[in-house]
């Protein structure tokens, strides 16, 4: 099953992608992970997105189709996987057309602009592993160190309210009209993003068949 979850910045779709993977036994592909991986390995691809990243902008949709391109054609994404952060743009989305890629559903989970800028300034990610949390809503036990391997938890620099702002217009610009190109294929499936973590992967797996 090949899956594409939609939304604005900080709706949840890292949070659901990294549950639902486990249950459906796929990967997750993040080009926003891959991106800050690659700007803290200080690799070229890193090095060419960073100044999009920390504005809040969109990367060249040639850098970030390049990386989709490799990572599908890794053996573990043969029996399907989930997209988190791409498509983020027509252009990326008709990519994706163009390698082949059959989408069985658009899974979009809402969220008011209001409540992101809320949820966002309470975001923690582990500097070390990667993994995501909610000082708050989905916090580590000392919200200090990460659950998972114990690393330092840091707030992303795109975090900070002004690039947020920014995020959110990148969004409605940009990234919106993707639904209803998915829509016109009938592919999408909506989801709010106000309920709680495991209400919201309830839906989803609902929406899913699952
Ligand atoms: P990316 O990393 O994809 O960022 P994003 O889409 O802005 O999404 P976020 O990671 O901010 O949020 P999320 O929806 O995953 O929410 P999360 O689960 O963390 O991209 C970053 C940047 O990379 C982009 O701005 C762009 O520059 C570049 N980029 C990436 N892909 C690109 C592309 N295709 N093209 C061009 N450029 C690209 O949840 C947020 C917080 O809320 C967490 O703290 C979480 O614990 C908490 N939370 C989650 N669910 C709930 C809930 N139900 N209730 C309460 N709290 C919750």
């Amino acid at each position: 099953m090949n899956i594409i979850l939609f939304g604005p910045p900080g709706a949840g779709k890292g949070t659901q992608a990294e549950i639902i993977c486990q249950k459906l036994g796929i990967p997750t592909v993040s080009t926003g992970a891959v991106l800050r991986e690659a700007m803290k390995n200080g690799t070229p691809t890193g090095l060419k997105a960073k100044q999009y990243v920390e504005a809040g902008e969109l990367v060249p949709d040639a850098v970030v189709t390049a990386i989709i391109k490799d990572r599908l054609s890794e053996p573990d994404c043969a029996n399907g996987y989930i997209l988190d952060g791409f498509p983020r743009t027509i252009p990326q989305a008709e990519a994706l057309d163009a390698m082949g890629v059959k989408i069985d559903a658009v899974l979009s989970i809402e969220l008011s602009d209001e409540e992101i800028v809320n949820r966002l300034s309470n975001r923690r990610l582990c500097g070390v592993c990667g993994a995501s949390y909610h000082l708050l809503y989905n916090p580590t036990k000392d919200n200090v160190h990460c659950d998972k391997c114990g690393g330092e938890l840091i707030t992303r620099k795109d975090d900070d309210p002004k690039v947020v702002m920014n995020r959110l217009d990148t969004y409605h610009s940009q990234t919106e009209p993707l639904k209803a190109f998915y829509n016109a294929k009938g592919l999408v499936k909506t989801v709010s993003g106000s309920e709680t973590i495991p209400e919201i992967t309830r839906r989803i797996l609902a929406e899913l068949g699952i």
